[in-house]
């Protein structure tokens, strides 16, 4: 099948929620329904699209698609840093080892762009992580090195906010000991994936790891990694020369919806969610099909059919419900 007619085939068989109560108790994120129950999690990521903190529409494979990027890049660096999963019993679907997560997110950036760039400008610089910048630094210049800005993970509805490493020490949410292990796990994590999506012809500019914690005190990098959910993505071919002529980086992650919201429909997450054409809905799920070919080299085997019906059969087969 033609790719654009499998998308648009795809378009009635979306998963919006997932509703298995079997699986144990439903924490639902924007995008994933996580199931707990004893020491494990079945993650399920759905079709579902958010923007500007709020869930638009689905899009067509969207949930697999995603979710075979974490399993990619969680399998690329197994040997890098220890990881939660423990099964993929279909590919929408995560069984990860349940840990006690650490309430930091650990964001790591290449560059100097998004919150940052905007900090800078306010002339905050990075101080509230505790790193001094050089002053003439401009929008999306590469950082000497990667830094480190966390920010702390704030309850549901509350922004989460950035952090110093000392800070973090000194409240007690991180001993120095478990910092400086994540710290180093983050940068070679980070490394390891700017050195992967440059070979494919992408820059993996900043991103953002969570870790947990055993009952023998181990840390585990645990939620999804990589993912244009959790990282910033932009074409490397002509990014320098854009930087130089001042020009804006071309993304590939969620901005090419945003940008389709603010100039067709007017919308900046105000007032009344607007209407998603099927169009646009079947567009989408080819970009998102395209990073994934792009990152990972290979073409995914999309199968258009009903996804909540196929992830019940390969929860049953696998025994989880
Ligand atoms: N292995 C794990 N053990 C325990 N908790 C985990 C594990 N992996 C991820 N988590 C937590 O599970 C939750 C997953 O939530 P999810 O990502 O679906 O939504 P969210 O983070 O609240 O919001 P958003 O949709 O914006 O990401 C996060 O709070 C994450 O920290
Ligand atoms: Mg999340």
């Amino acid at each position: 099948m033609p790719r654009d007619e499998l998308l648009q085939a795809q378009l009635p068989f979306t998963l919006r929620e997932a509703d298995f109560p079997g699986l144990g108790s439903l924490y639902r994120g924007k995008v994933r329904d996580n199931f707990s129950k004893g020491d494990r999690i079945v993650m399920i990521t759905t079709d579902r699209l958010s923007a500007f903190d709020r869930v638009l529409t689905t899009v067509p494979f969207k949930g697999e698609l995603l979710n075979s990027l974490t399993v990619f890049w969680f399998d690329k660096t197994k040997d890098v840093a220890p990881n939660h999963i423990l099964d993929v019993p279909d590919p929408s679907v995560l069984v990860v080892r349940k840990l006690t997560p650490l309430a930091v997110e650990m964001v790591v950036r290449g560059y100097l762009t998004g919150s940052l760039w905007r900090d800078h400008q306010a002339g905050r610089g990075a101080q509230a992580y505790g790193i001094d910048l050089p002053k003439g630094l401009r929008k999306d210049e590469k950082l000497e090195k990667p830094i480190l800005t966390p920010s702390t993970k704030e309850a549901v509805g509350k922004h989460d906010q950035p952090i110093s490493p000392q800070e973090l020490v000194a409240r007690g949410t991180l001993t120095q000991k478990q910092w400086d292990a994540m710290a180093r796990m983050t940068l070679d994590l980070f490394s390891a994936g700017q050195a992967w999506a440059r070979k494919r012809g992408l820059i993996l500019v900043d991103t953002k790891y969570e870790f947990g914690t055993d009952p023998q005190g181990k840390l585990w990098v645990i939620d999804e990694i990589h993912t244009p959910d959790s990282s910033r993505y932009w074409i490397a071919e002509g990014s320098e020369e854009r930087f130089r002529k001042g020009e804006e980086q071309q993304m590939l992650d969620k901005e090419f919806f945003r940008q389709w919201l603010i100039r067709e429909r007017n919308y900046q997450g105000e007032g009344p969610a607007p209407q998603i054409p099927d169009q646009v809905r079947a567009q989408l799920a080819g970009k998102y099909l395209e990073l994934v070919e792009k990152l990972t080299g290979t073409a995914p085997d999309l199968n258009v059919g009903d996804t909540r019906a196929r992830i019940e059969k390969a929860l049953k087969a696998k025994r989880y419900l």
